[in-house]
């Protein structure tokens, strides 16, 4: 297979990283999660910086950290939520791997994100304001996906499998 690496992408809460993690140790591949590698480099979690530096910094940060994955083999990519607002991020993301999209309804999103304090995006904000993003990203993460699984009601191993069918037969 051309690609040998799979990358998730999504909104926030989807589920990337507890997902991408089962999919790895079911195929036997590495795992790294962008937002943990701007994270370490940075010795900070993505609140303070965003709180620190803001937004247009940690976007700096996310696609240096994709820009260095353009050689990474046999991988789980799981990727922050805003990853897909730089077209220049998909083009490196799309040549390393196949682009899987996990979506689910805003409503279960909003409540499993409305309190959580490691997501400055969405930390007690209301739902018309996530809507927002939600509906500006949904339709990106469309555009650039190869394959799309809707998460809501699946546990983490169905959501992982389904993965692992469409990458073991593309
Ligand atoms: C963001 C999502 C976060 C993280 C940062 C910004 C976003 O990752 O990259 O807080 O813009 O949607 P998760 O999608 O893993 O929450």
């Amino acid at each position: 297979m051309k690609k040998s690496n799979i990358v998730l992408i999504g909104f926030m809460g989807v589920g990337k990283t507890s997902i991408g993690k089962k999919v790895a140790q079911i195929l036997n591949m590495e795992f790294i999660d962008t937002d943990l590698l701007i994270e370490k480099s940075l010795g900070m979690n993505a609140p303070d910086i965003f709180k620190k530096y803001g937004e247009v910094f940690f976007r700096e940060k996310e696609s240096r950290v994709v820009n260095g994955l353009a050689n990474i083999k046999n991988t789980v990519v799981a990727t922050g939520g805003g990853i897909v607002l730089n077209p220049i991020n998909v083009k490196v993301l799309s040549n390393i791997g196949k682009i899987v999209w996990l979506n689910a309804p805003l409503e279960l999103i909003y409540e499993r994100i409305k309190s959580d304090i490691n997501r400055p995006l969405s930390y007690n904000k209301s739902i018309e304001d996530i809507m927002n993003i939600y509906f500006k990203r949904h339709k990106l993460y469309k555009e650039y996906c190869d394959f799309c699984i809707d998460v809501s009601g699946k546990s983490i191993e169905t959501v992982a499998f389904q993965i692992v069918d469409y990458y073991k037969n593309c």
